[in-house]
This record gives C-alpha cells, structure tokens and sequence, in this order.
C-alpha cells in the first residue's frame, strides 16, 4: 500500500465526515464532535446533504462541494448509499476512506463490499474497514473515529480487529497506564491491513511498540515478511482460532493443522511477541513500549521480603529465564546494602530492613554489572518505608547508572500509596505491575523480542541437489489419471527427487518380478499392495513385513493378491511394492498442509501415539532451514526421546533436521501442486546413522 494513502489515513490534514449529523447519539454525530470539538489542527469538512452546518462548521451537500483539498473521508453513511459516496471521493480527488459503517462481507454481503473497494482502488485510494471505529492519533490530536475519548497518549499503536473492544481499550489504557499513541480499528480489512498498517507504524517515530488485536489475516505470509523485517516490537494477542478444514482433511497433518497451532508457528516466525489474553496484552505492551529487548539471559531480581523473591524466582523458570546466582564479584559489591540476615545471591533480598539507600545502591550496581541482562525490582509495602521513596530511589539508580540498553522491570505489592508510586513509575518510564510474576512475565516479554531479533536476521539457502522436473513429471503423470492423490510409489519418487531419504522401493508386476527385486534389495523385505482403491493397506491385509527369502515372497505375495480381492473384488490393483525392510528406530512423522491463510506449512512430531493421541506436534510455514528445524525438534514434548532419554543414544538430530529442511523447500517448489502431504513413519536411527522415511502419502490441489 502506497504510504501517501496510509499518510493521509493516519495523520490527515483533512477529514471529510460523510453522515455528519446534528442528531446527538448517531455515529454521524459523535464522529463530527471528535473532529470539531479537539485541538484536531486540519481542516474538518461535514458532508449532509442538507448543507447548512453540523455542531457550528459549514456543512457541504457532497464531498465534490467541498473548497479545499481533502486527505480521508470517514464514511457514516448507510452501507448502501456507501459506492455512490466513494465515487464522489474519488473523483474529489480523497486518498484515504474511513468506512465506518457496516453491513458489508460481516453479514454476507461481500459483492457490496468488493464493488465498494473496487471503485476506490479506480481512484488510488485506500480504504480502512469497513465496518470500524476508525483511527484516532494522540500526537495528531486527531480522532477519526466515534469513540468518545482519545486513549492515554504514550509510545504504543494498537491495530484492532474488534472495534468494540478498541472503543474499550481507549478508557482501560487509563485505569492500566499504558499510553497509546495511536488506535486503529481495522474491521473487515476490505483493504488496508495488519502489513499496511505495521508497516507504516514501524516509520513512525513516535511508536514505539505495535500491539495487535488479532482475528485473522488474510495473506499470512505477507504479514510475516513485513512483521519480520519490523524494526520495532510487535506484540499480538491471537483470538478466534477455528479448526477449520481440520473436518475435511484428507492427511494426518491436515487433521492436526486447525488447532491454531499453525497460527502459533507463523506468528513466532513473524518475530511477533505472544500475548496470552487482553491483561497479559496491556502488560506486555507496557513493557515493550518503555524498556529495551533483553539481551541475554541473566536476570538479577531484587527484592525486600523472601516471598516475592521465591514467587519471581518461579515465574523466572516458567517464562524461560530461570535464575542464576550472581557472580562473585557482583555478590560482593551487593554485600554492601544487605544486612547479613539477607541474600546476595539471586534474588537479592534486602528484607524488610531495605529502604530507598539500599534499594538506590543495588539496583544501581546490578544495573552496571556486565554479567546483568535485566532487572525485576520487588517491593513489598512495609511500615518503615514510603512507596513514593522507593520508587523515586528506583528511578534515581537507572538514571545515574548512566545503562539504558538494560530493561528494569518493577513490581509494588501494598495499598493506595502503592498505587500512587506504581503510576509515578510508569509515567517516569519504568513499567511497573501489582505482582511479582506479572513483573516477570513483562520482562520474559523483552527477551522473547531480543531472541526474535536474532532469529529474524536468519536466512535460508535453498538445496541445490534437487530435481523439480522430475517431480513434476510424477505429479502431471498422476493428474492425467485423473487422481487426486499419487500412490506410494509416485509420492515416495518425488520425496526422492528432493533428496530426502526414502526407504528404497520397487514395483513388481509378477510373482517372479517381486522375487527378482527382492534379491535386488536385499533380504529381508516387506510387501505391500500397490491400487488406488485400497488406502488402508494393513487392514486389506495388503502388507507382509520381514520375509527372509524367495518362498516367503512369493507367499506374500499370492497371499496380498488374495487378501485384496476378499477386500475390494472390484479394485484396480497396480501390482506389489517391494521394500527394503527399514531397520527399528525412533518414529517420527513428517506432514504438510496448504494453510488457507501460510501457504505450505510444514509439520513434524513423533510417531504412533505421541501424534493420534497426544496430538505432540509442531509446525513452520515452509521454507525453514535446518537451524529452524531443528529448533522445531525441540518445540515438542517428546523432544528428550530424540536426544537420548533414559540412557539410550541421541538419535541422528542433524539427518532429520536436514530432511525436515529438505520436505519444507519440496512444499514450497510444489505448492501450487500439493494440498497435504505425509510422511509416517520416519525413522530416525542414532547419531550418525540417519534417517529413512518407510512411507509417503501425497495428496493433490484440486
Ligand atoms: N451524503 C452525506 N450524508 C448523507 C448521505 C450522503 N450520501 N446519505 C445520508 N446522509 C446523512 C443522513 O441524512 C444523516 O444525517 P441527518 O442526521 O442530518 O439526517 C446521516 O447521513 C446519517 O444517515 P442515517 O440514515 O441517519 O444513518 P444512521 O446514522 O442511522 O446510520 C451508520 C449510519 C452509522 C453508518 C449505520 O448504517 C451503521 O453502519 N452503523 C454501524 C456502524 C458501526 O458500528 N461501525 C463499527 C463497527 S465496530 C463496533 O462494533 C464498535
């Protein structure tokens, strides 16, 4: 989206209200008040087709009427006089529209809403919603929107996908003291959306942290791209995760991928911050738009009483930065301010003997000493001490540590003059919460965006040794028979031409071609029947593991031919796979599905019941590197299987990485072709041995 357009919607210097009222209670109404009763400083133009005025400003009939130039029209008019009112935006020359009004795709109606976007884009505009409050910017005084107040001014911008729970957070940004910049109510998003949007704010130097309200987007990877090149936090909260298509899918993968676990993926890959629900992500904001990102992992916690010190400690381990004890030379610097009945170590506990001083000289040394990365400050209200002491203390010790590349993270336990403190605090910079564990999560927060920096600058060189021509060939073979899945012989050759490696498997026509391919292999070998119309394999009794020699392959092999006749007389049977027999080893499965919203993503768990049961799986929008994949191996819970649990031997994580590498660029290169894919199971062997998938299932786009 062209930045002149998100300029003009964002920071207008003037606003046309289309549906200005004098009618107190319609949106038309409160939408003119925002803009004409504000230190709004652009020119505000009402449009009713009465004329006259609206609240005291000349009203023109229609935007064409209108003597100077207009940069965003806010559209309050009934949905179904909405086209006609754009088209006269558009040939006013408008750049950005603010469509308020509903009753667009949210009801059904979707070719009202395209036609709508349709003429805009005729007339290079852009248009917010619809369906929305609108936008509304503190350091432009500006409120395009009918929500009566402006939110607590500070370094945030919220992007809503709820305009209810935007009009809400408007006030709750007061009684929480996180201060917004700028609100922007995003609604249907017929256009302009979350990329736009961040964007823009990540140029805009009076944001310092986005925060997100998320549904849903609509092109997945373009957001991850934008929000991963995004110089400034971005913090999301992700509601509204629907299963769909896990009903229809044809795969295992499929069946797993609506579980929002997909989101999950992409928006840690995007080097988005999660948040956990709307507190966690006013919290979460808080921090991100007042302290620096983490970099490292040593935090030093300091506290007045053992309880909260204890309780920091936990959430310390929960967030995934679990304390260490202070370096010698650190503990000894500390001694100083703590009465030898306290602790040095980590927590510093300088109990209820600690006052401002002390608090003034450890935060001030711990801050300064290079082995720190961050500090959570605790204080517990005790009768020797005033809050506002403390805290003023607290300030005056990251100020005259002369560190600003550290986060300080506070958090006041007590009553009203605690209160006061808290929000002296945060106004002075220092975030600052009601309980030690919300501290601490705050600041788990600031590692979480300094690891997502790290991981974001990571890049992806794709596998030279490919053979996509083959793999294409396969699947046009495939399609020209009319199926709309390749059988496991035809997927298991394109998981071959993307050097990924396949148990090797030959086809037999005949008795005495299995026994020839058989000695070809090696013994010992499985059998399995080859047709369309058996997907179930082992229940048709169509597999025969383990044969040692030529009379047990030709056994099998009249015995399949047998069994898959009782099982389906009428199935077309291709012939009969012969396999080489894969060593035991540590199942895994590997799997893909085509997200409506990622594109080709890839999904990789352990085997048997860890994945139809436990449901112990995790996914990356493809393509990942084999850095990436391997982190993958250790998102799930069964990860210590792989690295040797129980005094057996690391199974050969680097193969199956590079193989989970491998299938996630043969997604990509194939994603127009392949809608699921599986591999199960995958047997992954000890350091050294490798990796060999036994099974391979492609199902095909329609
Ligand atoms: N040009 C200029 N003015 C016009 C035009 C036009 N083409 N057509 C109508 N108007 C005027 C009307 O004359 C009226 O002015 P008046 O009060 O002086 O007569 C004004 O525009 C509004 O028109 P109404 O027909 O009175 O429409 P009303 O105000 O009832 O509803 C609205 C319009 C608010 C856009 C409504 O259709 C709507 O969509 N409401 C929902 C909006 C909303 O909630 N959006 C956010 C969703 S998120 C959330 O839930 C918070």
């Amino acid at each position: 989206m062209d930045f002149d357009v998100l300029n003009a919607l964002l920071r207008p210097r003037s606003v046309a209200v289309i549906g200005a009222s004098n009618t107190p209670g319609k949106i038309g109404y409160l939408a003119a008040k925002n803009l004409i009763e504000s230190d709004y400083a652009g020119h505000v133009y009402p449009i009713n087709p009465k004329g006259d005025e609206v609240l005291g400003v000349r009203a023109y009939p229609s935007v064409l009427d209108v003597p100077g130039e207009i940069d965003a029209a806010m559209v309050v008019v009934p949905a179904k006089f909405v086209p006609q009112v754009v088209e006269a935006c558009g040939k006013k020359g408008v750049r950005g529209l603010i469509v308020v009004a509903s009753g667009f795709s949210e009801i059904g109606l979707r070719d009202l809403e395209e036609e709508v976007v349709q003429i805009a884009h005729t007339y290079n505009m852009g248009l917010l919603g619809p369906n929305i409050v609108g936008v509304m910017s503190n350091s432009h005084h500006c409120n395009a929107s009918f929500a009566p107040f402006m939110p607590l001014p500070g370094r945030a911008a919220m992007i809503s996908q709820s305009g209810a729970l935007l009009i809400a957070m408007t006030v709750a940004s007061y009684t929480r003291h996180v201060g917004f910049d700028k609100m922007i109510s995003v609604g249907n998003m017929a256009d302009v959306n979350f990329a736009d949007l961040v964007s823009w704010l990540d140029q805009d130097d009076n944001i310092a942290c986005i925060t997100l309200y998320v549904e849903g987007f609509q092109n997945g990877r373009r957001f991850i791209e934008v929000a991963r090149r995004a110089s400034k936090p971005i913090v999301a909260l992700k509601a509204g995760v629907s299963a769909h298509g896990a009903a229809a899918a044809a795969s295992h993968t499929g069946s797993m991928a609506g579980s929002g676990k997909v989101y999950d993926a992409a928006l840690q890959q995007a080097g988005v911050v999660r948040a956990s629900g709307l507190n966690n992500l006013f919290d979460r904001t808080l921090a991100l738009s007042l302290q620096p990102p983490m970099l490292g992992d040593n935090l030093m916690v300091i506290s007045n009483g053992g309880g909260v010190g204890v309780l920091a400690t936990d959430a310390a381990e929960y967030y995934g930065i679990p304390l260490r004890f202070a370096p010698p030379d650190l503990q000894a610097e500390l001694q100083a301010s703590v009465p030898d009945f306290g602790s040095v170590k980590n927590p510093a506990d300088l109990t209820g003997m600690g006052g401002w001083p002390e608090y003034l000289e450890t935060v001030r040394h711990a801050l300064r000493h290079p082995w720190v990365h961050g500090v959570v400050v605790l204080f517990c209200e005790t009768q020797r001490n005033d809050p506002m002491d403390i805290a003023r203390a607290i300030k005056r010790a990251v100020d005259e540590s002369g560190v600003t590349d550290k986060p300080v993270i506070v958090s006041f336990i007590g009553g009203e003059k605690v209160e006061t403190a808290m929000q002296w605090l945060v106004e002075n910079g220092l975030p600052t919460y009601g309980a030690p564990d919300v501290a601490v999560d705050a600041i788990a927060a600031l590692r979480e965006y300094a690891r997502n920096c790290m991981s974001a600058m990571e890049t992806i060189v794709p596998y030279q040794d490919v053979d996509e021509t083959v793999a294409r060939a396969i699947i046009a073979e495939a399609r020209a028979k009319k199926s709309g899945a390749l059988t496991e012989f035809e997927a298991k050759q394109v998981f071959a031409a993307y050097g990924l490696p396949v148990a090797r498997t030959e086809l037999a026509r005949t008795e005495d071609e299995a026994v020839a391919l058989a000695a070809q292999i090696g013994y010992p070998v499985v059998l399995k029947i080859l047709s369309p119309d058996i997907l179930h394999k082992s229940d048709a009794g169509g597999v025969k593991v383990n044969l040692q020699d030529e009379t047990e392959v030709r056994d099998a092999y009249r015995a399949i031919l047998a069994n898959a006749a009782a099982y389906k007389a009428d199935a077309y049977i291709e012939g009969v796979l012969v396999q080489e027999m894969a060593p035991l080893g540590t199942e895994v499965i590997l799997g893909s599905v085509n997200d409506s919203t990622f594109g080709p993503t890839m999904m990789f768990g352990l085997g048997g019941i860890f994945v139809e049961i436990l449901k112990d799986v995790t996914f990356r929008v493809a393509p990942i590197s084999s850095d990436q994949a391997m982190k993958m191996l250790v998102d799930i819970k069964g990860a210590p299987l792989l690295a040797g649990a129980r005094g057996e031997s690391p199974r050969d994580r680097v193969a199956l990485a590079e193989v989970v590498s491998r299938y996630s660029q043969m997604i990509m290169a194939l994603g127009d072709e392949i809608a699921e894919s599986d591999a199960n199971p995958v047997l992954v062997y000890v350091e050294g041995k490798g990796v060999k998938i036994v099974d391979a299932r492609i199902i095909l786009s329609a």
